[in-house]
């Protein structure tokens, strides 16, 4: 019997290795890897620049906590900032950790300077979100699986429709001090608001003197083809939460940017943590922000969005999409409901299978629920590499004559 916790159930394959937009398996088989880690890898396996400032930190510092100042933590923090037009930055390590930042940060600004009463501060959020699994955090989810059994849970969230700009606005009062929602929703399915939504909710959010948290952990940092997603509305949040990217796909570091009176609200002692912005982590990062400060990735984001979104739209006009939808290199797609089976015998989750037939043509992609699919491909793929990946999507979904 395996010691492995069952708390995932991954695809059959044991990878050994990995570089660029392509892994391994011991077996010495190769699969184009266009899940990246769901947008962890958005610079491919051990990008050589990452991986060489991974090793040079080894060598010199690695762990100071924050009982002590090192060298990196200022310097990695000011760019951040630069990079993403934000006063300040607190560094944590896991995406649902910056996640339960910012919410700290809301209330507390809540409770100081709005001047909500203490204990009563609301924040919206959407449904179908996924911010991670703490407590607090599952309490607002609207996934069964997600929330079943792990009560009592945290309250103070009101759960709205995504995408209902005018759904948000009602649901604040007098005791609300966020909206937090993800620009666009990643494990629900690539899911785009809807267009006008973004600037909308800016405005219901200045006009109650609401904080807007925007949960980039995996929409930001390259994906949509704008260093993050809300740039794509032009609009710019009060808080943004970053992780996965911002490690490089080789240490767990994640933020929340964002207003200097917000985050200033947290004084020594409120909130921290041992490995938050440690010497290795600023390392890898500081060289994922040289990478993202060029705007060569968010550039190759863009163009090959176009060769992921124009592919996919041709399976849906073939129909064997039902729909597909996404920016950047990014896409979620749902596959035709399959007719009941003739024996009666359960036809299982239609993205699993899909999943799977794509692994055994040597491409490595993960359903996100039921029949819904989503792509993320390292951004460093090659157009070439792509347009095979697609093609054995095609070959996968095309029924044998
Ligand atoms: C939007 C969003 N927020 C938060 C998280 C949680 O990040 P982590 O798994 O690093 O805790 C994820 C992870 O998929 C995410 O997609």
């Amino acid at each position: 019997m395996s010691h492995l916790a069952h708390n995932y159930d991954p695809l059959p394959v044991e990878l050994a290795r990995a570089d660029g937009a392509w892994a391994w398996d011991a077996d010495g088989r190769r699969y184009l890897d266009l899940l990246a880690g769901y947008s962890a890898l958005n610079f491919g396996h051990r990008h050589p620049a990452l991986v060489a400032a991974a090793h040079r930190q080894l060598d010199t510092l690695t762990l100071t906590s924050r009982a002590f100042r090192h060298v990196l933590l200022e310097p990695w923090a000011d760019r951040l900032a630069a990079l993403t037009g934000a006063a300040m930055v607190l560094p944590m390590n896991t995406g649902a950790e910056a996640v339960e930042t910012a919410i700290k940060a809301a209330r507390k600004w809540g409770y100081d300077v709005k001047g909500v009463p203490d204990g009563e501060a609301t924040i919206v959020v959407g449904a179908g979100n996924f911010h991670g699994r703490t407590t607090t955090i599952v309490s607002f989810s609207t996934d069964d699986d997600a929330r079943r059994g792990f009560a009592p849970y945290t309250p103070g969230f009101r759960v709205v429709p995504y995408g209902d700009a005018a759904a948000v606005e009602a649901a604040i009062d007098e005791t609300t001090v966020a909206v937090l929602l993800e620009p666009i929703q990643g494990e629900q399915g690539v899911v785009v608001p809807p267009e006008g939504f973004w600037p909308r909710v800016r405005a219901v959010c200045d006009a109650h003197d609401v904080l807007l948290v925007a949960d980039e952990i995996q929409s930001g940092l390259g994906r949509t083809g704008t260093t993050l997603a809300l740039d794509l509305w032009g609009v710019r949040a009060d808080l943004t939460t970053l992780g996965k990217a911002l490690g490089g796909g080789i240490v767990p570091i994640s933020a929340v940017v964002g207003r200097a009176d917000v985050l200033g609200v947290l004084t020594p002692g409120t909130h921290g943590s041992t490995f938050g912005g440690n010497p290795l982590a600023c390392a890898v990062s500081l060289a994922v922000l040289d990478l993202l400060e060029t705007g060569e990735h968010q550039e190759r984001a863009k163009v090959l969005g176009e060769v992921l979104h124009g592919e996919l739209q041709g399976l849906v006009a073939d129909g064997l999409l039902a729909a597909s939808r996404g920016v950047g290199l990014w896409a979620g797609f749902d596959v035709p409901v399959a007719p009941e089976p003739d024996d009666g015998a359960p036809g299982g989750a239609p993205g699993r299978a899909l999943c799977e037939a794509l692994l055994a043509r040597g491409v490595l992609a993960k359903e996100a629920h039921g029949r819904t699919v989503r792509l993320a491909p390292p951004l460093v793929v090659e157009e070439e590499d792509l347009r095979w990946g697609l093609t054995q999507l095609r070959d996968a979904l095309t029924p044998p004559r």
